[in-house]
């Protein structure tokens, strides 16, 4: 190589590497935006049901007005698009006169079947379902996810899934106090509307779901006087965004923050730019704490797989720790808590390890699985398992 063809690719590397690091730059300065900063964490604009008509049900594999679309309207005037998914069974029985219906869009849902089958049986249970960043109610593993929901009892186990704020067919755009007060919103309509007592309910949450789940939980559990759902349930839940962020890759491989946790000063700097901190860490202790001071039976299950590679179930052990945290008065240690782990975590070879932690009033459940990823273990069998044991502690007569 002459010098001159040395300088000059030289100088191209050096370009190349301008450049790239002038690209890096200008993403991180578009991430301390709030605009740009609320389509990364909630991919809102992501539909993946693009093309497909969300009032028709039957595309993605449902039985003619097996699901009722409608809308829940917030306190703030943002109308959500929601879902009543009918189990099975409550179908089957019920196939001629719900076939003999109009199908489509509801503006009235206590004129339909659907609805009155959930609020005029006094043994119905509800989910209410809460799903994680992208798409839509009807995207990706959520559908087999309803199926999960009501496996254990198909005759009595109704699903009510909804888009956020800015997602889908719903109005508004996203941000953590929106979806709190949509999650909110969505959780008076099934009490104070379908006539559902919270006794009567779990709430279920995915990935960012699981965040708006236990927001909702802990708004609920320090109302005087408190109001406590049979259980809640997390699948892939996150400590909060900031810690997400500063391990995320995208598509798994790509960093975006972690090269800079070199940079301390850098790095909190920029994380300080974070606008939705979504602190589930500290909701999920104040929640355990306020039940355990108010002497109200509380159930909280998270399920988390070991090859997950969006959110490492790592988040779920430092979860379960903050939770089991707020249940003991003087506090206990991470490492404590692995102590007591190594004593009386079950194993279940292939299937992973569970560990309960059980105090008068709670019982706190960590599923660790070996495999379900990020998604697909949102139609597996420990859903169905969480939501019966959940349902069955709140009143024992449903599971037999
Ligand atoms: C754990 O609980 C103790 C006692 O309530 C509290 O002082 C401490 O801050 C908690 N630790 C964490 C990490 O939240």
């Amino acid at each position: 190589m002459g010098t001159d063809e040395f300088v000059s690719s030289f100088k191209y590397a050096f370009i190349s590497l301008a450049a790239a690091v002038g690209l890096y730059a200008t993403l991180l300065g578009l991430l301390t935006t709030s605009t740009f900063q609320s389509h990364v964490v909630y991919l809102h604009a992501v539909q993946l049901t693009w093309f497909k008509d969300l009032n028709v049900p039957e595309i993605f594999g449902f039985l003619k007005n097996q699901v009722t679309p409608f809308s829940i309207k917030t306190p703030d005037d943002e109308q959500l698009y929601a879902w009543q998914v009918l189990p099975i069974e409550l179908y089957r029985k019920n196939e001629l006169a719900l076939t003999a219906e109009p199908t489509g869009f509801v503006s009235d849902i206590a004129s339909r079947l659907s609805f009155q089958l959930l609020r005029d049986d006094p043994e119905a249970r509800l989910i209410i379902h809460m799903h994680g960043a992208a798409g839509t109610l009807a995207s990706g593993y959520r559908v087999p996810n309803y199926r999960a929901l009501s496996a254990g009892h198909p005759g009595k186990i109704h699903v009510l899934a909804f888009d956020y704020r800015g997602f889908g067919r719903s109005t508004g755009l996203p941000s953590e106090s929106g979806l709190i007060q949509d999650a909110l919103a969505v959780t008076n309509w099934a009490i104070n509307v379908a006539g559902i007592p919270s006794s009567r309910i779990v709430i279920f949450g995915q990935s960012m779901g699981t965040a708006a789940s236990i927001a909702v939980s802990h708004h609920f559990a320090v109302q005087s006087p408190p109001t406590i759902f049979a259980g809640t349930v997390l699948v892939a839940p996150f400590v909060n965004v900031p810690t997400v962020v500063s391990s995320y890759r995208v598509a798994g491989i790509l960093p975006v923050l972690s090269p800079l946790a070199r940079f301390p000063a850098l790095f909190n700097y920029l994380l300080g730019f974070i606008r939705d901190k979504w602190a589930t860490n500290e909701r999920i202790a104040q929640f355990v704490r306020s039940n355990e001071i108010n002497e109200e039976k509380y159930r909280l299950t998270m399920i988390h797989a070991e090859d997950d590679r969006y959110i490492p179930s790592h988040h779920t052990q430092l979860l379960f720790w903050h939770a089991v945290n707020g249940s003991v008065p003087v506090g206990i240690t991470y490492d404590e808590l692995e102590e007591r782990k190594a004593e009386s975590q079950v194993g279940l070879g292939a299937a992973g390890t569970v560990m309960e932690w059980r105090t008068d009033y709670g019982v706190i459940r960590e599923e660790i699985l070996k495999n379900g990823l990020h998604e697909v273990v949102m139609g597996y069998p420990v859903v169905t398992m969480a939501v019966m044991r959940h349902f069955e502690a709140a009143d024992p007569s449903f599971a037999r």
